[in-house]
């Protein structure tokens, strides 16, 4: 059973096997895709459900943009079809939607989606629902890099001064409590370049199922797992 009282404040999930769900039912990846949004969308409302305060999903990395130009639009446009049917319920349910990762910089019409979504949710005090996309860890630890370099060359900041506060302030997630459980589906056991610095202290879940097939009752499997275990942060 699931302890109500010890729910993770933050999950990651790195959503993974949409393709390998597809080729097993000899379907387009695509058709993978469009499943894996399916099961977002049912996990999205359970996690809301059981009180976790932020949840982060892995939705495209910058390693992506290797893909097919047509797998690449076509998440594109799932992702417009998505928000366009689904705002208005992440809105009622409180959800406030804030995207992670270089975004500016995905197609136009995904982009103004993205921007409608924040914005109509913005003063939402539910679950926090952050999209990675366009995201990579090491990339956001090369901008925060800068723009620590940034205020030393300003001379606002001394180099004595550059804390682990002063890192964590410039990352996208700033403000954001690192996850406690990070989830990957479809039996892959790497973290890809998801929150390298935030998973710091994470309790790893690794499950069998591809994501479409994760359900709502696969997240509760996932959250009694870490509850299952003890977390020392490297005391006793
Ligand atoms: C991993 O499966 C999934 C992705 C790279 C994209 C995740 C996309 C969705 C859940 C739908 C689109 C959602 C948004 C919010 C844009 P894979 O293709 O790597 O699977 P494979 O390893 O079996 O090939």
């Amino acid at each position: 059973m699931i302890d109500m009282d010890r729910i993770p404040n933050h999950i990651g999930i790195v959503m993974d096997g949409n393709g390998r769900w597809a080729a097993k039912r000899a379907l387009p990846r695509l058709a993978g895709h469009n499943a894996g949004m399916k099961a977002l969308k049912e996990i999205v409302k359970r996690a809301s459900v059981l009180g976790v305060k932020h949840l982060t999903v892995y939705a495209f990395s910058t390693e992506n943009w290797k893909r097919s130009k047509d797998e690449i639009s076509g998440i594109f446009k799932l992702l417009v079809l998505y928000i366009d049917k689904e705002l208005e319920e992440l809105n009622r349910n409180n959800v406030r939607v804030n995207i992670l990762g270089e975004y500016k910089e995905l197609p136009a019409k995904a982009l103004l989606r993205l921007e409608k979504s924040r914005v109509t949710t913005a003063s939402n005090e539910g679950m926090q629902f952050n999209i990675a996309l366009n995201y990579g860890g090491r990339a956001e630890l090369v901008k925060a890099a800068r723009a620590i370099a940034a205020d030393l060359l300003e001379g606002s900041l001394g180099i004595d001064e550059i804390s682990e506060q002063h890192v964590a302030d410039r990352l996208y997630t700033s403000g954001i409590p690192d996850p406690e459980l990070i989830i990957r589906t479809s039996g892959e056991k790497r973290l890809s370049n998801f929150l390298l610095w935030q998973s710091a202290y994470s309790e790893f879940v690794f499950s069998e199922v591809f994501w479409p097939d994760f359900s709502p009752d696969e997240l509760e499997k996932s959250i009694e797992e870490y509850q299952g275990r003890a977390r020392r942060f490297g005391g006793r």
